[in-house]
């Protein structure tokens, strides 16, 4: 029998500079890292992550951020190898790095691929300057499809990401650029439409109407445009944001939305880990220096450790599966709370075109999918 995935992921918290539309624990530190010192915690979290978590078998890593692709290579390294000493990291498993595409990054690639890492992620975000400067970007278009092209030679797999509905992007000009970024695509895309997070620069322009962003009705228009050209191009949407040649899919993220274990290292990063029979849900202090300090301190950087109720378990599990177009197995989800979902309810819902069902699997349509959270929301009540 295949062993059930685990996966770890490993959260880098620094960038270059921080892009007005990033609300993910990422910060700018002038004054240098100290990757030594850094390395070190990483290590003491995984040791203590391998009492906790004997005995699984590691189906795949990922090293998020925040850039991970400042991390020295001697780095991502020396936390792979103690992956492999502390579990039975298994033959094959998918290891990730997510890299911003400036040219002093791409010379870590080769680095990188020495040290085990075996796909690349890269943030692209757009395939022309004056889209990457209202980013906030570091990189140029070309300096984006150069290091693409690097990553191809270093890499089996690679994936980009664009950000779309970007302020005054129309659907004709999406159009060009996506099928532009599918002639450079390998196995796999990210394309996630702007979301305007609470507490950034754009929050602040879009509340005072300096940034324009499309509206419902346009975003839909762009939705519907991307999901038809990738599929075209055989990079089909196995999740609402993500697409892919079949059999390309991000073992790792797809083990988030298929509801399995994973440990995660570093400042702000999530778990869930099963043990003695229950789910536990664990999380990591936020600030990187306060979780370095406690790390050095007492071994660990933990903030809070609760026990998930079924029910818990069970909405969790809802939440993440109608994301993916395999949809949750119903089977599944009751045996995690031990009652069935509304027939009547799944039944009306379906008719509306909303969901589909297909003996005890039940997905989102792609109609469902542009009302995904209202969707959960009516399912779960
Ligand atoms: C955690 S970021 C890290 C990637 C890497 N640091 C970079 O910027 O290239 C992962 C991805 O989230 C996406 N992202 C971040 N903020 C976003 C936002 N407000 N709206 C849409 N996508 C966003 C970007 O496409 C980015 O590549
Ligand atoms: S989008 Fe990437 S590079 Fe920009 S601040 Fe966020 S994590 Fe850092």
């Amino acid at each position: 029998m295949m062993p059930k995935p685990f996966g770890i992921y490993v959260h880098w918290p620094f960038c270059r500079a921080k892009c007005p539309y990033c609300d993910f624990n990422s910060h700018v530190r002038h004054g240098g890292i100290d990757q030594e010192r850094w390395l070190a915690a990483y290590l003491a979290e995984l040791r203590r992550f391998a009492v906790f978590a004997a005995g699984r078998s590691v189906t795949s890593i990922f090293f998020g951020g925040g850039t991970p692709s400042l991390m020295r290579p001697a780095t991502v390294s020396a936390i792979i190898d103690a992956i492999a000493d502390h579990w039975d990291l298994q033959e094959g498993a998918e290891i990730t790095l997510e890299a911003n595409p400036t040219s002093v990054e791409a010379g870590n690639f080769a680095g990188y691929r020495t040290s085990g890492v075996n796909r690349l992620s890269l943030g692209m975000q757009a395939l022309d300057d004056q889209s990457l400067k209202a980013l906030g970007r570091q990189h140029s278009a070309q300096e984006a499809l150069d290091a693409l092209a690097l990553a191809k030679r270093h890499f089996d797999r690679v994936s980009f990401d664009l950000i779309y509905a970007r302020e005054g992007q129309t659907l004709k000009a999406w159009q060009a650029e996506l099928t532009h970024a599918l002639y450079h695509a390998a196995d796999h895309l990210s394309l996630y439409q702007l979301t305007i997070e609470e507490g950034t620069p754009f929050a602040a322009r879009h509340a005072a109407g300096t940034l324009r962003v499309p509206d419902g009705t346009r975003a839909c228009a762009l939705y519907q445009l991307t999901q038809e050209l990738c599929e075209a191009a055989g990079l089909p949407g196995y999740e609402v944001s993500n697409h892919a040649r079949p059999g390309f899919e991000s073992r790792h993220n797809l083990l988030y939305w298929r509801g399995h274990d994973y440990a995660g290292i570093g400042p702000g990063a999530h778990s869930r880990i099963t043990f003695n029979g229950a789910k536990r849900a664990l999380s990591a202090i936020k600030s990187p220096e306060g979780w370095l300090a406690e790390v050095e301190a007492r071994g660990h950087g933990l903030a809070s450790d609760d026990a998930l109720s079924a029910e818990e378990v069970a909405e969790e599990y809802l939440l993440m599966g109608l994301r993916l177009n395999e949809g949750i197995d119903l089977g599944r989800l009751a045996a995690l709370n031990g009652r069935r979902l509304d027939d009547d309810r799944v039944t009306a819902l379906a008719g509306d075109g909303l969901l589909k069902r297909d003996g005890d699997w039940l997905a989102a349509t792609p109609k469902g999918r542009l009302v995904l959270n209202q969707l959960i929301l009516e399912l779960a009540a």
